[in-house]
């Protein structure tokens, strides 16, 4: 792999002619293009071989051979780089991995929403508070989250923490996955602190308890395949800062390809997908599996032109198409998508992100979700799917690995007047552990009876 290749020559930044949604305004130009400079200099954060093995696995979510789990954050933190938060998040993940591979008995891709999802696109460009009127924040690698206004002017230097956050993070999910933390053997001890306090939690035991048995009985036999000792995870993050991402595009010295080496897989958001705007064109450069988010405008038309655009060789795994149309939308819209597009020969993954069309605000002014509107969709989503007999591929979720109240509902009956106890994102509001683990669970069983 070529690390210090530059994108300009070879189309990474041909994006910059067209207009660009969502981009920070820097005040100083001069500042941000030293340190695009640096940034074409870092060693690459992930490998294209890596890329091309989530292009594979993904292919096979969209042959309906596997199941797509992809969740983190809405938006990581800086302050939030830290082993434990990390864990709590990985460990939540791995939890709804094995809930859904054993009662499923499907093979689930892991992928984070980690290791590189600091920006967020916003419906405002600025954000009002008694009276004083100041830029939104647009995550830790462009602002800073304090309402003062120093905080909220864009600097161009977190795009190097951004850099060096994702590594570390990145660095330790490593570890975790692959140094024993991920052994199946584990399956116990990624609930012990979570077992007594939750009935997610017992309902997980029990599980578990089948788990090691079958673990016990398959040793007893005389097989323990190494599988079974690591885990396969991917990062994956939106790609909305395009300076950013541009310069951590390189060309693979294998294939000759570009990839955007920040993460494996990237997205486009619902707010970016224009389809003569930048970030189509920087996707349809790069190698990567890629994913897009349809909110409920979509057109049959649109879909078939990102098609057209970023999968013309019609290459299974290369384009996922991320659906969050709204519980109250999805079962009207999805099903002439899902039509037209499995019409056009070609083969996406879909996947259900039951998250971003399902956000209101609280009484109290907390932006929040209820749990039951979440479970609709993809309840929604598996219905559309059914009636096509095309695969219902994955979910897309926003959670964390700590008991927060940002969600109301779920097992642990959350109400919007608790919402104030723990409420902690930096952005939109994710499912805690408890509600995370029971969604696994419905959807484990909404699988097996598809
Ligand atoms: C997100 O995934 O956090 C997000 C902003 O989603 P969308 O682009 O679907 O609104
Ligand atoms: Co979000």
């Amino acid at each position: 792999m070529t690390v210090n290749a530059k994108t300009t020559a070879t189309g990474g930044n041909t994006w910059r002619d067209l207009p660009a949604a969502q981009q920070p305004e820097y005040p100083d130009a001069e500042a941000l293009r030293d340190v695009i400079a640096d940034l074409e200099s870092y060693p690459p954060l992930v490998f294209a071989g890596e890329c091309d093995q989530l292009r594979a696995r993904m292919g096979a979510v969209a042959r309906g051979e596997a199941f797509l789990l992809q969740g983190g954050d809405c938006a990581e933190s800086f302050d939030a780089v830290g082993a434990d938060d990390i864990r709590a998040k990985l460990k939540t993940l791995l939890q709804m991995g094995a809930v859904l591979t054993y009662a499923a008995s499907v093979p689930v891709v892991k992928v984070g929403r980690i290791a590189g999802q600091y920006s967020k696109p916003r419906s405002k460009p600025t954000e009002t508070r008694d009276g004083v009127t100041l830029p939104t924040y647009r995550g830790d690698s462009v602002n800073g989250f304090a309402f003062t206004e120093e905080a909220r002017i864009p600097d161009p230097q977190r795009l190097k923490r951004m850099y060096n956050a994702s590594a570390a993070t990145l660095n330790l999910v490593r570890a975790f996955t692959t140094g024993g933390y991920a052994d199946l053997r584990q399956v116990h001890a990624w609930n012990q602190d979570f077992v007594k306090s939750s009935p997610s939690g017992q309902r997980y035991e029990q599980l578990a308890r089948e788990i090691d048995n079958a673990l016990n009985f398959m040793e007893a036999c005389g097989t323990d395949p190494a599988e079974f000792r690591t885990v396969e995870f991917f990062a994956s993050h939106e790609a909305l800062l395009l300076d950013y991402e541009s310069a951590l595009t390189r060309v693979d010295s294998r294939t000759g390809h570009l990839y955007d080496v920040s993460g494996h897989m990237v997205w486009i958001g619902e707010r970016t997908r224009q389809l003569d705007g930048a970030h189509i064109e920087f996707a349809s450069k790069i190698r990567n599996p890629i994913g897009i988010k349809l909110g409920p405008t979509t057109t049959v038309d649109e879909a078939l032109t990102y098609i057209d655009r970023l999968d013309p060789e019609r290459e299974p795994g290369r384009l996922t198409f991320i659906v969050r149309m709204g519980a109250d939308k999805v079962r009207d819209k999805l099903p002439e998508l899902v039509e037209k597009v499995t019409a056009s020969g070609a083969t996406v993954a879909w996947v259900t992100d039951p998250m971003h069309g399902n956000t209101f605000e609280a009484a109290s002014g907390h932006k929040t979700r209820r749990f039951d509107d979440v479970l609709d969709e993809v309840k929604g989503f598996f219905e559309v799917h059914k009636a096509l007999g095309t695969h219902p591929g994955g979910i897309h979720v926003e959670l964390t690995g700590d008991d927060v109240t940002e969600c109301v509902g779920g097992g642990d009956e959350i109400f919007v007047d608790d919402l104030h106890q723990r409420y902690e994102t930096a952005c939109d509001p994710r499912l805690n552990r408890s509600q995370s683990l029971d969604l696994a669970f419905l959807v484990a069983e909404m699988y097996r009876n598809q």
